[in-house]
């Protein structure tokens, strides 16, 4: 198949919205990352989405709407606070779980009885919804265990040949995925940390849960990989100051290893390695949040053999990040045993 790349004007708006009426699987930016986008209501639309991923389908998608008013179309119950949620939160990083009314496509859902609803806070994103007038269940762009795409061209490089086109908005900005929160119970539940914090839930909606510890993420034995936003090369977190990065860094180069190091602004500039990359201020976790999954793709492009990611405090969007590298990595080292 060829894959079309289109700037973002009214006309690519178009003839991609029409291929998605066609049944066609189309990438497409919003501020957290690149989608797949795909009629939600049609299974044969929605089947090419897993194909091109290579997605195992027992994880359910997203359904992309373009306003607030479209969410009761596919749900049988919006609570009060599930409500509360939607305007404080929607559009912006945030998907909210609600019972399904069975409107968009079985394999969407994975056979469940709920549907997670997002609104992308992206003009381009809600454009091409609105134009192609579908719920769009959309992934995130890339092959299946790679990082998410941040850039057009992290899209293309993951699944060129395998869908109709590519909507090429620029940089997304938050750079991680939305917050998905279970809204079908009495107290919110955070199933996975994004873009919208657990403390800017709790101030709207008084409680909130947050399921999945980062000990749960840690790889149990040597062996163990995960297939979670992996890039080529082996991932190792390392929790401690300077002294005892560095002493990895060294460690690893003893062993014969090209090393690179992923980290922030100021420790990338006191470490010594083959190569590093600088994710931001650490005094502002969301320009980390940013560069993430940029700055692992970027080592794609080298020949390091490891790379070496700093740890970051688990508050505000740390939650994200630091769920995103324990899933990503295959080991880690830790002085202050504090995760
Ligand atoms: O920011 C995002 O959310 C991006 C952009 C493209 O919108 N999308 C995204 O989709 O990250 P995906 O498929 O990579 O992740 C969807 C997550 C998965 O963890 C999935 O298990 C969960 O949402 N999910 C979807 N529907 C669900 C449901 N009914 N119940 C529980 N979890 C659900
Ligand atoms: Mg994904």
């Amino acid at each position: 198949m060829k894959t079309e790349k289109w700037d973002a004007s009214k006309q690519s708006l178009i003839k991609a919205a029409q291929l998605l009426n066609e049944q066609e699987v189309v990438a497409f930016p919003t501020e957290t990352v690149y989608g797949l986008g795909a009629d939600a209501t049609s299974e044969v639309a929605v089947s090419k989405i897993f194909k091109a991923k290579g997605r195992p389908s027992d994880n359910p998608l997203i359904v992309h709407v373009h306003d607030p008013s479209q969410i009761q179309h596919y749900v049988t119950e919006i609570s009060t606070m599930a409500q509360q949620l939607i305007e404080h939160f929607m559009p912006g990083p945030f998907t909210i779980i609600l019972p399904s009314n069975g409107t968009v496509a079985d394999t969407v859902t994975a056979g469940l009885d709920t549907v997670g609803i997002r609104i992308p806070d992206h003009p381009i994103g809600r454009a091409l919804i609105q134009e192609a007038n579908l719920p769009l269940a959309a992934p995130s762009a890339n092959l299946s265990g790679k990082p998410s795409p941040t850039t057009a061209e992290h899209v293309y490089q993951d699944l060129y040949g395998r869908i109709a086109g590519i909507i090429d908005g620029g940089a997304t900005g938050v750079g991680l995925e939305s917050t998905v929160v279970d809204a079908t119970g009495d107290i919110p539940v955070i199933l996975r940390p994004g873009g919208v914090t657990k403390q800017q839930i709790e101030q709207v909606a008084g409680q909130v849960e947050l399921t999945g510890s980062l000990k749960e993420n840690q790889p149990k034995s040597p062996g163990m990989k995960y297939t979670h936003y992996e890039p080529d090369a082996p991932l190792v977190l390392i929790d401690g100051d300077q002294r005892f990065f560095q002493k990895h860094i060294n460690k690893f180069q003893q062993e014969g290893k090209k090393v690179g190091i992923i980290a922030s602004k100021p420790l990338v500039d006191q470490l010594q390695a083959a190569i590093r990359y600088n994710c931001g201020s650490r005094d502002d976790l969301s320009q980390v949040a940013a560069n993430l999954y940029y700055g692992l793709r970027y080592f794609n492009d080298t020949d390091v053999d490891i790379i070496l990611a700093e740890t970051y405090p688990q508050e505000g969007i740390g939650d994200a990040i630091m769920n995103r590298l324990t899933k990503a990595a295959t080991h880690w080292y830790t002085q202050n045993k504090n995760i």
